[in-house]
């Protein structure tokens, strides 16, 4: 593996439960791998720009005529490090019960029809080839299982997203109520350490 991409989502920099949690991910990555190259993509600091009436009239452009198209340069630059990436770790905190804005604003840059996915009468097809994501999720309150107090769309929806553009390999790690309970947090750090094992080893 040559390329790790790291996309950061949390607005709360070294604080940030699930940030902390993708350092202890690519440093046993690293450790793995040493001659790998980390590409750190932080969505939150240098924000992806939200997509305007010039890209939606040109997004169903082909690789080939979106190279000269000024509108989708960013979008082809973000494409090119998920194309480039022989791995993707994604931490990011639930906000309102889904993904953070920043983040939004990546997907809807990087999941382009002709580009990605290409439309078909059964339903969207990914373009894009598989590999490995490992997602990080915080959240404030329990949203997985019996002792559920909120709903989750976050991950069926991220789910959705990375099979939409053709990458089914993903992984998931909940930081539930990370922060306020240390404890649980290393539990969890652990369980990703042997979960890794399993996932890449
Ligand atoms: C704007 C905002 C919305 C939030 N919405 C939720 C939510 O819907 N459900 C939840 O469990 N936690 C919610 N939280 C709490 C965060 O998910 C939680 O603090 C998480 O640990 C933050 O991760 P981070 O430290 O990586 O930023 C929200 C936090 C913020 C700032």
């Amino acid at each position: 593996m040559e390329k790790i991409l790291w996309l950061i989502s949390s607005p709360r920099g070294d604080a940030s439960v699930s940030q902390q949690a993708g350092n202890k991910v690519i440093e046993l990555l690293t450790h793995r791998y040493p001659d790998v190259q980390v590409v750190v993509r932080e969505l939150v600091k240098n924000p992806v720009p939200f997509i305007d009436t010039e890209f939606a009239e040109k997004m169903f452009m082909t690789a080939e005529d979106a190279s000269n198209e000024p509108s989708l340069q960013v979008s082809e630059a973000l494409i090119a490090e998920v194309v480039e990436a022989g791995a993707i770790i994604l931490s990011t905190p639930m906000h309102n019960f889904t993904v953070p804005a920043p983040l939004k604003a990546w997907i809807d840059q990087v999941v382009r029809a002709d580009r990605t996915f290409k439309r078909t009468p059964v339903g969207k097809v990914g373009l894009l080839k598989d590999k490995p994501v490992y997602i990080l999720v915080a959240t404030g309150g329990i949203v997985l299982g019996d002792d559920a107090t909120q709903p989750d769309f976050l991950t069926p929806y991220l789910k959705a997203i990375f099979s939409t553009i053709g990458i089914h390999d993903i992984s998931f790690a909940h930081l539930e109520r990370a922060g306020a309970e240390k404890e649980s947090f290393d539990t969890i750090l652990n369980n990703i350490r042997s979960e890794l094992e399993i996932v890449w080893g």
